[in-house]
């Protein structure tokens, strides 16, 4: 078992993170979690906790820096998640979702190469939310055909309802 504070070889460096006030506690801990891991940590904010403040402010930056290669993958928190989950896969090209369990962690990215993972900081523990940003960390997407054949049909979808 690696230490868990170590980045393994391979591993996306450069980790965005974003959160609305009812994710602004988890990704302080996230953030601060993944520095000391040796992480590159972009905080697309917000870098206060308001209570007014609205997830699309920071979760679209995230996404968009995605997708531009800016950072490597994004942790979007908002209270449940949802609305910082619906927020990022607005952007073409992210494949976010929101995550409960390991399972989904490794293979969401394994087969559908997710490259957000949706937290809910009022769902999820903090320890508990670390250890599933870790898992998404170290899966890898396998590349197998039958999964880069579905993720096609998404890009294919993503130009034809913008036109
Ligand atoms: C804000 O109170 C809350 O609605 C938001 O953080 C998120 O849970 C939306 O999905």
């Amino acid at each position: 078992m690696p230490d868990p504070r170590t980045v393994l070889p391979g591993t996306p460096k450069r980790i965005g993170v974003a959160a609305d006030h009812g994710g602004f506690e988890l990704k302080e801990y996230i953030s601060r979690m993944l520095r000391e891991a040796h992480y590159e940590m972009v905080d697309f904010g917000d870098k206060q906790p308001k209570p007014d403040d609205d997830y699309p402010d920071f979760v679209v930056p995230l996404a968009r820096a995605v997708t531009r290669g800016e950072v490597d993958r994004g942790v979007a928190i908002c209270g449940s998640g949802v609305g910082a989950c619906i927020a990022a896969n607005k952007v073409p090209g992210v494949r976010a979702c929101l995550i409960h369990e390991h399972f989904s962690a490794r293979q969401g990215v394994e087969d559908d190469d997710m490259n957000v993972i949706c937290l809910g900081g009022r769902v999820v523990a903090n320890t508990f939310a670390w250890e599933l940003v870790r898992t998404f960390l170290h899966a890898r997407f396998s590349g197998a055909e039958r999964h880069r054949r579905r993720l096609a049909k998404l890009v294919k979808l993503e130009s034809s309802e913008a036109a």
